[in-house]
């Protein structure tokens, strides 16, 4: 077949939302994956296969996308409790870890996806990884804008031994700090060998003042949906 990159993403997108019933509570997602299954729910609601749906966003992004589609929005201080979010990843490793948040938008996602019953991660096949942080991409970590260098810093010397580089992320072209939804600075984590251990990763990331959160999300998909050039496949953890 003859399917792109994002043909692929709205193969995996589409799978996913059939996982949303009438009712429910549903976190969206943030990003070019994400994006297509909040496209399908409104387009869902609008043929009436699908009612009373609550959409949590996860960035102002996907919420002005979800305003714009009709689709009735609330969020986690009327909600607690998520049945069901989608998002995509930038990583994803064989137990449904995963890396997000190049995007920017990890802390509203985690809070999002970890207040989930169920998380169903979209991804096209190329992000499929054997260690978290293998890929040569970033894994981001959002960080308070005081002292951000003093924070960059510390991050910088944690992972040492993995031939961690640790740059504060600009805005595209420019020279300023990349703001967060949360009007937060990240700083990203480009790694030469794996980091070893994830949770003792994640907790010595989170040990450190100035550190809001980071895109490492463990533990916290339960099924995964791949859709490559063969098709789609769905894992549960
Ligand atoms: C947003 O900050 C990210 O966590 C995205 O969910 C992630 O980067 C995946 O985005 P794409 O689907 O655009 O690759």
């Amino acid at each position: 077949s003859n399917l792109n990159q994002d043909d692929l993403k709205k193969l995996a997108a589409y799978k996913a939302v059939e996982y949303v019933k009438s009712g429910m509570v549903v976190g969206l997602g943030t990003g070019s994956t994400a994006k297509h299954a909040v496209a399908r729910i409104s387009e869902l609601l609008r043929q009436g296969k699908l009612r009373d749906i609550i959409g949590i966003p996860t960035s102002t992004t996907t919420h002005e996308q979800a305003v714009s589609l009709g689709i009735p929005l609330s969020d986690l201080d009327s909600h607690p409790v998520v049945d069901l979010s989608i998002d995509g990843a930038d990583e994803v490793d064989p137990a449904l870890n995963l890396v997000k948040g190049r995007g920017g938008s990890l802390l509203r996602e985690k809070m999002v996806e970890g207040a989930s019953k169920k998380f169903v991660v979209i991804v096209d096949e190329s992000k499929l990884v054997k260690h978290l942080g293998g890929s040569g991409l970033a894994v981001p970590v959002e960080v308070v804008p005081f002292c951000c260098d003093f924070t960059r810093g510390k991050l910088e010397e944690l992972f040492r031994e993995a031939g961690c580089k640790a740059k504060l992320r600009v805005k595209s072209g420019g020279e300023t700090a990349a703001v967060t939804d949360n009007g937060n600075f990240v700083v990203d984590l480009y790694l030469e060998r794996d980091m070893g251990d994830l949770e003792a990763a994640s907790e010595a990331i989170l040990r450190l003042p100035g550190v809001v959160e980071h895109g490492m999300f463990l533990g916290i998909a339960t099924t995964l949906i791949v859709a490559g050039k063969s098709g789609v496949t769905v894992k549960d953890r």
